[in-house]
């Protein structure tokens, strides 16, 4: 998928949207609804490559309604985010592990991979034309996301010999209708988000419908979202729109144990995942925590939390950021888990999500995690 013309920001093409639009007050946003006033997008078609990109008003776009993408899921996208810093700056936090991801999704749909770098450079050029939608404070960001599309018009499933690379932006607040408070989820064995072969560490459109019924299922019992476990053995796996992290402390020995699910191939690869793991061993002292990515069911945690020994859960991702959890369902009860008195969140869930909004909002330096776009 990689003759033709290679992805190229240089050839950038700029049209201004003629009435821009004000800011919304912060308490207004919610995840996903409003977006920003440009768009970029960029056509790829078999043979020729990358067209120029372009960067336009925010607007629908037009497709046939025989093209790939409405009738065998030809879709992908990613999510990241861009913030205000105290000097004003705008920055994307690790917009090169999306970009990888993006092509890793791109490769195993047959739609054609690109330049990560030539995409950041692009993205930035997007996000220097909203600037000013660009939330303030800690909690409020751009969203941003990628997406790419098939679009060969016809009925036969084949390899898309056209394709549509677009970018949109959402300026937002917290993921959940909640606000920034403590979640509960519905573990949930009846359905089956991903299995070992599948593609549930691609970020497919087709991984997130399939999970919307049960997700009502879990809602109608008062639950945000699913808690998926796999097999027999009943794994944690994730949330599908977050990963999950459980601490524990072994009543005998004293140690405390930081655990996620270890990248099978069944388990998206998250961007904050990868932070929480490289934080957590950073920072947390060794001879108290250890921070392990294995395999661990239901039943160690509901049994660990009967023990006293179930510390904190959270979940994490670009959307959710870090996300307290509260209770389990599982097997008609609720695992409770411990929180602060009076608080939404347990003390490491707390200090995590700090480590990490204080390198996303440019209050700490952290290598390259933090790029200025704008
Ligand atoms: C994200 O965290 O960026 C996601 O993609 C999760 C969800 C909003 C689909």
């Amino acid at each position: 998928f990689t003759e033709g013309a290679a992805l190229d920001a240089s050839k950038l093409q700029i049209t201004n949207n003629p009435k821009p639009s004000c800011p919304l007050p912060n308490d207004q946003l919610v995840f996903g609804q409003t977006f920003t006033d440009h768009m970029l997008t960029i056509e790829w078609n078999k043979g020729k490559g990358w067209s120029a990109p372009e960067i336009k008003p925010y607007g629908p776009l037009v497709l046939d309604p025989s093209a790939c993408v409405f009738h065998y899921a030809f879709e992908l996208f990613e999510g990241l985010k861009a913030y205000r810093t105290p000097d004003n700056k705008i920055t994307m936090f690790r917009p090169d592990m999306n970009m990888i991801r993006m092509n890793k999704s791109a490769a195993r749909i047959c739609l054609p991979t690109f330049d990560t770098d030539q995409l950041i450079t692009l993205i930035g050029k997007l996000i220097e034309q909203d600037k000013s939608l660009v939330p303030q404070g800690q909690g409020y960001s751009l969203y941003i996301r990628p997406t790419m599309i098939g679009t060969t018009n016809g009925l036969g499933v084949s390899t898309p010999d056209k394709a549509l690379l677009f970018v949109i932006c959402s300026p937002v607040g917290p993921y959940y209708k909640t606000g920034f408070k403590a979640v509960r989820l519905e573990a949930t064995d009846y359905a089956t988000r991903a299995w070992p072969g599948g593609v549930g560490d691609k970020k497919l459109g087709a991984n997130y419908a399939p999970c919307i019924l049960p997700q009502l299922d879990a809602a109608s019992r008062g639950y945000q979202q699913n808690l998926w476990l796999f097999g027999p053995e009943k794994n944690i796996t994730e949330v599908g729109t977050m990963n999950v992290f459980f601490a524990f402390r072994d009543s005998k020995t004293g140690k405390k144990e930081l655990v996620t699910a270890p990248l099978d191939g069944t388990i998206l690869e998250g961007v904050t995942r990868d932070s929480v793991l490289a934080l957590t061993r950073q920072n947390l002292d060794p001879k108290e925590w250890e921070v392990n990515e294995r395999y661990y069911t239901i039943t160690e945690v509901q049994e660990r939390a009967e023990k006293g020994e179930l510390l904190e859960a959270f979940g994490s991702g670009t959307a959710a950021v870090v996300s307290p959890i509260k209770e389990i369902g599982w097997n008609g009860t609720d695992i409770n888990v411990p929180l602060l008195p009076g608080e939404q969140s347990g003390p490491l869930t707390k200090q995590v999500a700090q480590w990490i909004a204080d390198i996303q909002y440019g209050r700490v330096k952290h290598g390259n995690w933090s790029r200025v776009v704008a």
